[in-house]
C-alpha cells in the first residue's frame, strides 16, 4: 500500500513498483470501463470535469511521457494524441469536443504502454544519481498522478446523474475515541520545519524543508461535522453578510447556494445525495463539498478562523516535545485501517472522533484522510522552490486565487497522502471531497 524506495534493494523496488502499477490500474478500471458503457464514458457529466475516458487515456499518455520517453528514452508511440491529452492545451469544459480515443482504443493504448513500461523496468538503474530515476522518483510521480486522477474521477461520479453504478464498499469500521474529546487542542508557538528535503517521492511544491516560526494557536480536534455545519445553515448563516468574504458574497449572489453541494430537502430536514443514492444527512461525518467561502464564513460565524497552511502542517507533523518532524501525525509509518481513512473504502468520511491511534502529538484527529481541509493560505512556492520535473505540475498555479487544501480525503490513496502534501483549488469549488477545521489565536476567544 506504500513504498519506501530507500528501504528496498533494486529488485525489491522493481517488484513493489510493478505491484503498485497494477493496483492503481485496477482502481482506474473499476471506476471506468468495468462499470460504464461507451456513452457514459464519453459523456460530459459536468462542465467542471473531463469525460471519464479523457482521464483514462490521459493517465496512459502521462505514463508514456514519463516512464517510456523521459525515463527509458523510448520513441513516442502516438505523438499525434499528445495535444489532446495535454491538460494545459484544453480546459476541462472543452475536452468532450476533442477527437478522443474511444474507450476501447484507450484501453488498448493503456495496455500497450503498460507492457512496455514493465519490459523497460528491468533495465533501469533506480539507485543512481539521475534525478528522475533516483529512488525511482519518476515511478512515484506516475503512480501518484494516476491515483489523483482516480480521485478526480470519483468527483465526476459524484456529479453524475442517473442510476447508481459504483459498487460501494462501506463496511470498513472506523475505530472511535472513547469518552469525550476536547473541542480544540493547543499547539505551542515557535519554529517548526515546514516541507521536506528527504521524502523521496515528495512533489517539488513540498520542497525544500524550511523553518517557519508559528505563534501559538488553538485548532479543532476534528474536522467540523455535518451536524455543526447544519446549525450554521439553519441559523441563517448564508443570509448574513457579516460572515462572508467580499468575494464570497458575490459567489452567494451569483450562485444562489444556501447549503453545501448535494444536500436535498427531505420533509422538514435534509438528505444528501452520494453517488446517486439519497441518504439521511450524516450528522457525525465531517462536512463535505463546501467551498472555501463556505468554510471561511462558518469559521467567522463560530468566532474563529481557518488555520493557515503552516499551522495545519505544524499540527500534523511537528512534535513540540522533541522538536522533530514526522511524515504523518502518528509517526513515520504509512496509514493503516487503525490510523486513517484513505484509499476509497469506505466511499465517505468516517465520523468525527475516529482513529484515536492516528492522533497528532498534540491530540488532533483525522488530519490525514476523511476530507481535504481548506486552509486560509494561497498557493505559493516554498522559499527556495525549484520546479522539478516540469513547471505545469505546481509552478504555473502559484499566485492565482487558489487556496491550499491539506491532508487528503477518504478518496485519496495512501501513496499520495502525507503531512507535507499540498493540494489547491479555486475558492468557489465544491466538487472535491473537502471540508475544514477551524482555529484561533492563543489569546482570542
Ligand atoms: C494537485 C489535484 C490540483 O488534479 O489538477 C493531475 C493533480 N496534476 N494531473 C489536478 C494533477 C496533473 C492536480 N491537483
Ligand atoms: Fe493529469
Amino acid at each position: 500500500m506504500s513504498i519506501d524506495p530507500r528501504a528496498l534493494d533494486t529488485e525489491g523496488l522493481r517488484t513493489a513498483i510493478a505491484d503498485e502499477l497494477e493496483r492503481v490500474r485496477r482502481r482506474s478500471t473499476a471506476l471506468t470501463t468495468a462499470i460504464l458503457d461507451e456513452d457514459e464514458l464519453t459523456a460530459q457529466h459536468s462542465r467542471l470535469m473531463s469525460p471519464l475516458v479523457w482521464d483514462l487515456a490521459h493517465v496512459g499518455n502521462y505514463e508514456e511521457l514519463w516512464l517510456l520517453r523521459a525515463a527509458a528514452g523510448i520513441e513516442p508511440m502516438r505523438p499525434e494524441i499528445d495535444d489532446i491529452y495535454d491538460a494545459f492545451e484544453h480546459p476541462r469544459a472543452e475536452r468532450p469536443t476533442l477527437p478522443l480515443l474511444s474507450p476501447q482504443e484507450s484501453t488498448g493504448y493503456l495496455d500497450l504502454v503498460r507492457r512496455k513500461v514493465l519490459d523497460s523496468l528491468d533495465g533501469l538503474r533506480l539507485d543512481g544519481d539521475a534525478p528522475l530515476l533516483r529512488d525511482a522518483f519518476v515511478y512515484g510521480l506516475v503512480l501518484q498522478h494516476e491515483h489523483q486522477h482516480d480521485e478526480t474521477m470519483l468527483a465526476t461520479h459524484q456529479l453524475r446523474r442517473g442510476a447508481p453504478v459504483l459498487p460501494l464498499d462501506d463496511e470498513r469500521p472506523a475505530p472511535r475515541s472513547k469518552g469525550a474529546l476536547p473541542r480544540e487542542v493547543f499547539v505551542p508557538g515557535g519554529p517548526f520545519v515546514m516541507g521536506t528535503d528527504d521524502d523521496p517521492w515528495a512533489y517539488d511544491n513540498e520542497r525544500p524543508a524550511h523553518e517557519v516560526d508559528v505563534a501559538a494557536f488553538w485548532i479543532d480536534t476534528t474536522p467540523v461535522s455535518t451536524g455543526d455545519y447544519r446549525r450554521f445553515v439553519e441559523a441563517g448563516g448564508y443570509d448574513d453578510e457579516r460572515w462572508w468574504h467580499p468575494d464570497g458574497r458575490e459567489w452567494l449572489a451569483r450562485s444562489g447556494k444556501r447549503t453545501p453541494a448535494f444536500w436535498v430537502r427531505d420533509g422538514g430536514g435534509w438528505a444528501r445525495r452520494r453517488f446517486g443514492r439519497l441518504e439521511p444527512l450524516p450528522e457525525d461525518e465531517p462536512v463535505q463539498h463546501v467551498c472555501w467561502f463556505e468554510a471561511d464564513a462558518y469559521a467567522r460565524w463560530a468566532g474563529r478562523r481557518l488555520p493557515t497552511e503552516a499551522e495545519w502542517e505544524k499540527t500534523a507533523s511537528w512534535d513540540p516535545a522533541t522538536g522533530t518532524k514526522r511524515r504523518f501525525p502518528w509517526g513515520d509509518a504509512p496509514p493503516t485501517d487503525e490510523l486513517a481513512n484513505v484509499g476509497q473504502t469506505p466511499y465517505r468520511p468516517s465520523p468525527v472522533g475516529s482513529f484515536p491511534a492516528g492522533a497528532s502529538p498534540t491530540g488532533a484527529l483525522q488530519l490525514i484522510g476523511d476530507v481535504w481541509e481548506w486552509t486560509s493560505s494561497r498557493f505559493h512556492g516554498h522559499p527556495g522552490f525549484c520546479q522539478f520535473p516540469y513547471p505545469e505540475y505546481s509552478e504555473v498555479f502559484f499566485g492565482g486565487d487558489y487556496r491550499v487544501l491539506r491532508g487528503g480525503s477518504w478518496a485519496t490513496d495512501g501513496l499520495a497522502a502525507r503531512a507535507t502534501f499540498r493540494n489547491w483549488d479555486h475558492p468557489i469549488r465544491r466538487q472535491i471531497f473537502a471540508g475544514f477545521r477551524t482555529a484561533r489565536d492563543e489569546d482570542a476567544r
